[in-house]
C-alpha cells in the first residue's frame, strides 16, 4: 500500500475533469456560455456612421435615422443601443472550443441609470452546429444576418476593418491545434489517473519512476495548450480592440476559461511534485534500512 500515492491520483481526476470542461464549455446552448474563448461584442457595430452624417443620404444607415442628424445626443445614445437588433445582427458572438453561440444582452446592451453594468448578461439565442474543427467566423456570421435582413447595408458600407480579420484568422488556427492538444491531453491524464490507481497497490520505485514520466507528458500537453490558448486569446483581443474600436466593436477575452485550464495544468504539477517527494523519501528510507 501507498497511501501517498492517492494525491496524485486525486489531482489527475481533477484535471482531467476539468480538461474535459474546457473542452465542452458552451457545446450547446447555456452551457457553461460564461467560459468562453473570447466574445465579441458587436452591439454598438456602425455607431460610427451615426456622429456625423446620418443625414446625408450616402450614409447606408441614413434610411433608418432620417431625423437623427439634429437630435440631441441622448437621443442618439438610445438609438445606438438597439443598432444591431435594427440593423439585423446580433449583439455578440462567443467563440469557444467546439463551436461559437451569438444572441442578445439582457435587459439591455448598455447601462444605464437604472441598468448596472454587472446586472447585463447574456441571452443565448443559438449556438453553431458542433463540429469537431469548426471555423469560427463571426464575418460571415456578420454578413449572412446583413444579407437576411433586406436593408441592404454591408460590412462595407460599416467601414469593417480588414485588419479585424487578423485577429479572427489567429484565433482560427488556435482551435485547430488547441482542439488536439486538449485531446491528448486528456488521453495522457486518463492514463496517469490509472497509473496513480494501481501505484497506490503497488510499492517499489519503479511505478513512482514510471508515474513521473506519464505525468510530466500530462503535464506538458495540458500546460502547452493552455500556453497557446493564453497567448492567442490575449493577442486576438488587442487586435480585435485596436481595430474595431473605430467602428464600435469590442472583444472580450475569457478570464474564466484561462482559470480552468491553468487550474489543470496546475493540478498536474502538484500531481509531479507528490512523485518526486514519494521517490526521494521513498529512497532515503531505504538507505536507512540498510545502513541499519
Ligand atoms: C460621437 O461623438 C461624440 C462627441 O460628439 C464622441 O464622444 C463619441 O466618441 C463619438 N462616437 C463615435 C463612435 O465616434
Ligand atoms: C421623422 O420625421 C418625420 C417627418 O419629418 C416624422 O413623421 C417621424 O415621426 C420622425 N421620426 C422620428 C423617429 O422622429
Ligand atoms: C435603462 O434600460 C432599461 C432596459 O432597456 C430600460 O427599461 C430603462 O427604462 C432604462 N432606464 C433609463 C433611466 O433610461
Ligand atoms: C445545423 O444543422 C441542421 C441540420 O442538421 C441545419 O438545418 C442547420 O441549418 C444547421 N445550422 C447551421 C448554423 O449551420
Ligand atoms: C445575399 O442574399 C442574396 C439573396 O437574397 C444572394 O443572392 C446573395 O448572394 C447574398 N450575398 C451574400 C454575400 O451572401
Ligand atoms: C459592448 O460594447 C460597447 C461599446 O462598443 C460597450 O459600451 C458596452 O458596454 C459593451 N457591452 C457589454 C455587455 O460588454
Amino acid at each position: 500500500m501507498r497511501p501517498l500515492a492517492l494525491i496524485p491520483a486525486l489531482c489527475c481526476a481533477a484535471a482531467l475533469v476539468l480538461s474535459f470542461l474546457c473542452l465542452f464549455a458552451g457545446h450547446k446552448k447555456g452551457f457553461m456560455e460564461d467560459y468562453h474563448l473570447l466574445t465579441l461584442n458587436t452591439s454598438r457595430i456602425g455607431s460610427n456612421l451615426l456622429n456625423s452624417s446620418a443625414a446625408s443620404s450616402s450614409n447606408p444607415l441614413s434610411s433608418l435615422f432620417h431625423n437623427i442628424s439634429d437630435s440631441i445626443s441622448n437621443e442618439i445614445n438610445d438609438r445606438v443601443a438597439d443598432l444591431a437588433e435594427r440593423i439585423g445582427v446580433e449583439d455578440f458572438y462567443s467563440a469557444h472550443l467546439l463551436d461559437y453561440c451569438y444572441g442578445s444582452y439582457v435587459p439591455s446592451s448598455l447601462p444605464n441609470s437604472t441598468v448596472s453594468k454587472g446586472d447585463i448578461h447574456k441571452d443565448v439565442e443559438g449556438c453553431s452546429n458542433r463540429t469537431t474543427m469548426y471555423h469560427f467566423d463571426p464575418t460571415a456570421a456578420l454578413e449572412r444576418s446583413l444579407n437576411e435582413s433586406g436593408l441592404g447595408v454591408t460590412l462595407g458600407d460599416l467601414n469593417w476593418p480588414e485588419d479585424i480579420q487578423k485577429g479572427i484568422d489567429a484565433l482560427r488556427i488556435l482551435q485547430k491545434v488547441v482542439f488536439v492538444l486538449y485531446c491528448i491531453a486528456i488521453g495522457i491524464i486518463f492514463i496517469a489517473l490509472l497509473a496513480a490507481i494501481l501505484a497506490v497497490f503497488a510499492s517499489g520505485r519503479l511505478a513512482a519512476g514510471i508515474n513521473i514520466m506519464i505525468a510530466f507528458l500530462a503535464f506538458l500537453a495540458i500546460g502547452l495548450a493552455s500556453a497557446i490558448v493564453t497567448a492567442v486569446t490575449v493577442k486576438g483581443t488587442n487586435v480585435i480592440n485596436q481595430y474595431g474600436k473605430e467602428i464600435g466593436v469590442e472583444a472580450h477575452r475569457g478570464g474564466k476559461f484561462l482559470a480552468i485550464t491553468w487550474a489543470a495544468t496546475g493540478a498536474m504539477l502538484i500531481a509531479i511534485l507528490t512523485w518526486c517527494f514519494e521517490c526521494c523519501t521513498r529512497r532515503s528510507k531505504r538507505t536507512q534500512y540498510v545502513e541499519k
